[in-house]
């Protein structure tokens, strides 16, 4: 597949998801993290993070007192759910690798929420892209560059977007300056979901 646009080596596929798929999608990722629902973290720093999270897959992503990590359990203890075949799917359409992603991660922006701008360097393979799918209110996605700081282009996110980070903006510093609450009526209480698939090096082994 070919992207719409390409943006300092993001790549954005622009409405990838109709309306009928993303209402599909977010029934599916309801339903498959009832037992793994979104928590918000308190970081090291003792600041809570504003969005709330939860992951599917062999590892999820989390925050907490401790600092960031990969670990094959919820806080709650449960196992984290398989990532849905309607995500894998997405995956398979974009990312141009056979391997298959290990984790999805699962953010919830509610209103004033944002994600200050970061690399995604915790995976310890960085060959693999990084795909992230938007679901609900438009965000303002901000690009950066490999070294933190310099100039930053920025983008607004619509419903069913997905966009690949690989290549060059693989480590490219990004993140969400804020939401445009109310904009599309997917989600029921307003808000966005964005899904960020990511292969974690094959030998990872969690710690928790
Ligand atoms: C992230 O990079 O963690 C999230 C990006 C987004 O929400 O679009
Ligand atoms: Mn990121």
């Amino acid at each position: 597949m070919t992207p719409d646009l390409t943006l300092r080596g993001f790549q954005i596929y622009e409405r990838f998801l109709n309306a009928d798929a993303q209402q599909k999608l977010v029934e599916r990722l309801r339903k498959t993290a009832a037992r793994t629902p979104p928590f918000q973290p308190v970081l090291p720093s003792g600041r809570r993070m504003s969005v709330r999270m939860t992951s599917f897959g062999r590892l999820g992503w989390v925050a907490d007192t401790k600092g960031y990590r990969y670990a094959a359990h919820h806080p709650n203890g449960a196992p984290w759910p398989a990532i849905p075949d309607e995500v894998l799917e997405i995956w398979d359409a974009v990312s141009g690798v056979s391997r298959a992603p290990d984790c999805c991660l699962m953010n919830y922006y509610a209103e004033d929420t944002k994600m200050g701008m970061h690399q995604d360097r915790d995976e310890g393979e960085f060959q693999w892209p990084v795909v992230s799918v938007s679901l609900g209110d438009d965000a303002l996605f901000r690009m950066g560059n490999v070294t933190r700081g310099g100039s930053t282009e920025s983008i607004w996110l619509r419903s069913g977007d997905v966009v690949v980070m690989g290549g060059d903006a693989r480590l490219a510093y990004h993140g969400v300056d804020r939401i445009a609450f109310g904009t599309s009526p997917l989600l029921a209480k307003g808000g966005r979901l964005n899904l960020t698939l990511r292969v974690v090096a094959p030998t990872f082994q969690p710690t928790s």
